[in-house]
């Protein structure tokens, strides 16, 4: 079954800056978290307990963020404040994290494949922590693509439609619907012109993929940008066998520009924080 979940985190964070110049994006707190916190949770709640993470120069603060501060933990430790540890001591607890670094940044395909030494031969999950999902009432989105993975054994990824003139800034698909909520992936195009793009179902930050795609992304050439692209691999996935795409229940807020971070910043603040 799916153990390991791979977090790609090497990206530079460009629209943050200046806060992002020293200090790694995915360490921005949305209230009082940091938005890789979420989706590593996100990632033990679907029982994913082993944790990848592919990094690059200047990220050193995800792996001490993923260890234990002594000198926090003593300082702390049977005061009043004890329990502001409570959820990163929880995610300690329960899961285990790996390293290694993405030396070139050569796009997403190649940041998973950069992966494979802490993955091996197994499916797994992938997590872009830039997209912040939640659920309320229900199953993490996470949690209900490895349902899905039980059933179907192949690479999942989730979508969600967005307006036409988004369609650029995603990975499309385009496929014969199953049911409401799932998809067999016919084609898939990264980030597409408007006007070319197969429909308006953009792929968002989760996936399920088997581990073939290592073998498939060596053999992918540069596509968009001139970066090795983890749509192309899947659209030779789908060719070869299987891929799914899954409408996904929740809510996703893109966390990788200013307008989204903001949105979900006064989402988590209204409905998750207990103000003292
Ligand atoms: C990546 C993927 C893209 C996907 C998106 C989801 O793009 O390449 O297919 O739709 O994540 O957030 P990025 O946002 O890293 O440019």
């Amino acid at each position: 079954m799916i153990k390991k979940c791979l977090f790609p985190v090497a990206g530079y964070g460009t629209r943050f800056l200046p806060a992002t110049k020293s200090m790694p994006k995915e360490m921005l707190p949305v209230v009082n978290k940091p938005l890789v916190q979420y989706g590593v949770e996100e990632a033990i709640d679907a029982d994913l307990y082993e944790v990848a993470f592919v990094t690059g120069r200047g990220k050193r603060a995800i792996a001490d963020h993923f260890d234990i501060s002594y000198e926090l933990e003593h300082q702390i430790a049977g005061t009043d404040k004890e329990m502001y540890l409570d959820s990163i001591r929880n995610v300690l607890a329960k899961g285990s994290f790996s390293f290694t670094r993405q030396h070139e940044m050569k796009g997403l395909g190649h940041a998973i494949l950069s992966g494979e030494t802490l993955i091996g031969n197994e499916p797994f999950g992938v997590i872009l922590s830039d997209d912040l999902c939640v659920n309320h009432n229900g199953d993490g989105v996470l949690s209900q693509m490895v349902k899905l993975y039980k059933q179907f054994r192949c690479s999942i990824v989730a979508i969600m439609e967005v307006p036409n003139d988004q369609v650029s800034k995603y990975g499309i698909i385009a496929g014969e619907c199953m049911k409401d909520d799932l998809y067999t992936v016919e084609n898939m195009v990264e980030k597409p012109d408007p006007k070319e793009a197969p429909s308006n179902l953009a792929i968002i930050g989760r996936y399920i993929l088997t581990p073939d795609i290592f073998e498939v992304l060596r053999n992918t050439p540069p596509g968009k940008n001139g970066e090795i692209q983890l749509t192309d691999a899947l659209l030779q996935q789908a060719k070869d066998g299987c891929v799914m795409a899954y409408k996904f229940q929740g809510l996703r807020f893109d966390c990788g520009s200013i307008d989204g971070f903001v949105e979900a910043t006064n989402y988590f603040y209204k409905n998750f924080y207990e103000s003292e």
